[in-house]
């Protein structure tokens, strides 16, 4: 298939425009990656899914299109998943990526790779369903009863098994995935768009879903997982069964929808919200340990809502970890932008950095930050966020990969939070369950070394002492900032 016909089909299916309009320059960037993704597939793979484009018919809407083309692939099936709830792109394209987040398998049990399914058959004590439960991007489902006859019980559980010939797929795509940054760098010059640093942010990508296939070392997650949230009431990790092996994960089957469509009233949706951003992103922060595990893929089809109205986190193939000088500096960042210290937020985002920083450009960034803080917006835990944005954007700097993972995390799970709650803010809780931390550790802090940042708030004596007498010098680095605003406001109007 040259070329030439692959540029054609796109452009008829005019794939440009799941892009919002705020980022139609990025458009043609698109399409030049879809193309290139396309072309180097191989042969067999490429005309099944222009085989598929054709056989739907000239009435077929964009959308379908796109469904069946993201099927096809494993790892645009994943992006997919992971923008589906992100409220810059239109309803209708958002509907139709939110049908890949868990889909109703039309397949039989039959259609499972024949040694896989003589496997489970002739696992003692079980009987397999009739068909899948569900399937997603890598994985297919499957719920069995089992007897455990040594203590008369029977238990509902699920086996998850590896779609046929996803990992050949998966490898074949990661391949691609890995040339295709250097020729976007390319594209970019030619569409003189702002260089960003798409090797490195692809080569990440495929280092992350290259564990996808890896399911001993989801049972490993789901056991550090299940140990982790054991004290929260709320939270169910699927407890692993005893059939595990490394190509087939067991584990307690979960009876629920997912969190976006429980069925609950409006008050308990935005307790469903508020828990989510608690059990997903406060608690691996507010910790003391050295390091902490998050659940890295927190798309709406990977958390459900039980119906004892638990949240149920499922498919632990992507956990991140944070580490303790990490969370450190995340708070150095936030405590700068409270007393307005352009030098420790600088300070803080080199010492989070992993290359380094063009310093002047760095403060311009923060420098923006700050001012933004001064216009009214809380130097919070989002405010931080949105600065190390700016700053990797502007290409000033590059951050380690498991804190762009965290990154990500959370605005995946900020798009699915906001389908389930308008008003959840991440902010909130933050502050909530960081204030309740503190409280907590109070009477530690009394023999604590004032330098020492050991607690879950990540903070010392010595930074809340600091906090404290810096105040008259806060307010005003706020006012002569204030006041510099106006002024630069007043120079631009005349
Ligand atoms: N323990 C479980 N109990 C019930 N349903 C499950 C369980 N694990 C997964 N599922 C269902 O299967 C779907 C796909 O499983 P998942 O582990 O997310 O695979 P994938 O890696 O392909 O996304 C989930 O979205 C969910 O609907
Ligand atoms: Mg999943």
């Amino acid at each position: 298939m040259s070329r030439h016909a692959i540029r054609e089909l796109l452009d008829s299916l005019d794939f440009g425009r799941m892009l919002p309009e705020d980022y139609a320059a990025y458009r043609p960037l698109l399409i030049d990656g879809l193309s290139y993704f396309l072309e180097q597939l191989p042969e067999q793979r490429l005309s099944g899914i222009l085989m598929e484009q054709f056989s739907l018919g000239a009435a077929c809407c964009f959308t379908d299109r796109l469904l069946s083309l993201l099927h096809q692939c494993p790892t645009l099936h994943k992006l997919g998943q992971i923008i589906a709830r992100d409220r810059r792109l239109s309803i209708k394209l958002r509907q139709c990526l939110q049908q890949l987040e868990s889909i109703s398998p039309n397949s039989q049990l039959e259609k499972l790779p024949a040694h896989q399914l003589q496997t489970l058959q002739h696992i003692p004590g079980i009987k397999l369903g009739r068909q899948p439960l569900a399937e997603a991007s890598i994985a297919v489902i499957v719920p069995f009863t089992w007897t455990d006859k040594s203590q008369g019980k029977t238990g509902h559980g699920v086996f998850k098994l590896l779609k046929e010939g996803v990992t050949e797929r998966l490898l074949q795509e990661l391949e691609i995935w890995r040339g295709l940054g250097s020729f976007l760098e390319e594209r970019c010059a030619y569409h003189g768009l702002p260089l960003l640093d798409y090797r490195e942010t692809l080569e990440s990508m495929c280092l992350l879903l290259r564990q996808e296939v890896c399911f001993e070392q989801e049972q490993q997650h789901l056991l550090q997982a299940s140990a982790y949230y054991a004290n929260e009431p709320h939270i169910l990790v699927p407890r692993l069964l005893p059939f595990c092996t490394d190509e087939i994960t067991a584990m307690e089957r979960i009876d629920g929808c997912k969190v976006t469509d429980a069925p609950i009233p409006l008050q308990k949706r935005n307790l469903l919200a508020d828990r989510l951003l608690g059990c997903m992103i406060a608690k691996p922060f507010w910790d003391p340990a050295e390091e902490t595990m998050f659940h890295a893929d927190p798309h709406a089809g990977n958390l459900f809502c039980t119906r004892d109205e638990k949240l149920a986190l499922l498919d632990w193939t992507l956990a991140g970890r944070l580490q303790k000088q990490q969370r450190i500096d995340l708070i150095q960042i936030a405590l700068g932008g409270i007393t307005q210290e352009a030098a420790r937020v600088c300070q803080a985002i080199e010492h989070l950095g992993q290359t380094q920083a063009d310093g002047s450009r760095l403060r311009n960034c923060v420098d923006a930050a700050l001012r933004e803080v001064r216009q009214g917006h809380f130097p919070g835990f989002a405010w931080a966020q949105r600065l190390l944005d700016s700053v990797a954007l502007a290409n000033v700097m590059s951050f380690p990969r498991n804190l762009v993972l965290f990154r990500k995390t959370l605005l995946t799970l900020s798009s699915v939070v906001a389908d389930i709650a308008e008003n959840s803010s991440v902010d909130q809780i933050m502050l909530a369950t960081g204030v309740r931390e503190f409280f907590t550790e109070a009477p530690q802090r009394m023999l604590a070394h004032p330098t020492a940042r050991t607690f879950g708030t990540h903070l010392s004596n010595l930074d809340l002492l600091a906090l404290w007498y810096t105040a008259p010098n806060s307010a005003a680095a706020y006012w002569l900032g204030a006041w510099q605003d106006c002024l630069t406001l007043l120079r631009g109007r005349a």
